[in-house]
């Protein structure tokens, strides 16, 4: 067993897996998915996930479309569903959330997108739509980091959507992102319960 200590952003957890079942609302049909131990909020939905599926605009219809940090997949299978004609991607780094994700994906006969690690996406692809509850724990360079590899690769009219409780940072980061020199804008789309989704375009 690693030293490491168990994060659900560990590639490996090192928590008994413990599969559970669990009912959920996505895309406006009530599923029951599969989540365990060592992955993000395997107990339900996220409260923050919930703010942003209910709040973001509808995703592209078509092209390449991406969840970052898509841990058990709620956030990629709803854009898969709303979207059935676009490409999904769901990337993280936590192997057994990967996992879950594409077995809940093959449970709800889901063939429009793809769960898999960053390095696994073609560097070429370009994103119609970004949809994230971004990884806060992960300390502050180390998101950062997350960010600056993923949001430049928004299409010329993609639009990415993030959401951010306001004590962890969400006004800090708005103003991180918009200052960084990748061509886009950052601003504040909702606030709700306590968070705040984030809307990046470029100018
Ligand atoms: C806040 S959780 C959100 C999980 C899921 N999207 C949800 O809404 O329940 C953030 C996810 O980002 C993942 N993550 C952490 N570092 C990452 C990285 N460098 N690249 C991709 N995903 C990462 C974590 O493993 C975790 O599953």
């Amino acid at each position: 067993m690693s030293d490491e200590p168990d994060h659900y952003f560990s590639a490996d957890p090192a928590a008994p897996e413990q599969r559970r079942q669990v009912r959920v609302i996505l895309g406006g049909r009530l599923l029951t998915l599969t989540t365990a131990r060592g992955v993000y909020s395997p107990g339900r939905l996220d409260p923050g996930t919930v703010v942003l599926l209910r709040g973001a605009p509808d995703p592209s219809p078509v092209g390449d479309l991406l969840d970052l940090g898509c841990g058990w997949g709620p956030i990629a299978l709803t854009l898969a569903l709303r979207s059935p004609a676009a490409r999904v991607w769901g990337v993280d780094v936590n192997r057994r959330a990967l996992d879950l994700a594409r077995d809940n994906a093959r449970s709800i006969e889901l063939h429009n997108v793809r769960f898999c690690e960053p390095d696994e996406v073609p560097a070429d692809v370009r994103f119609a739509t970004i949809w994230s509850n971004p990884p806060i724990h992960v300390g502050k360079q180390a998101l950062h980091a997350l960010l600056e590899r993923w949001l430049p690769r928004l299409e010329p009219q993609g639009r990415a959507h993030l959401v951010v409780q306001r004590h962890l940072g969400s006004d800090s980061l708005q103003k991180w992102i918009g200052a960084q020199d990748w061509g886009l804008t950052c601003s504040r789309l909702s606030s709700a319960k306590g968070f705040r989704i984030l809307e990046v375009n470029r100018p």
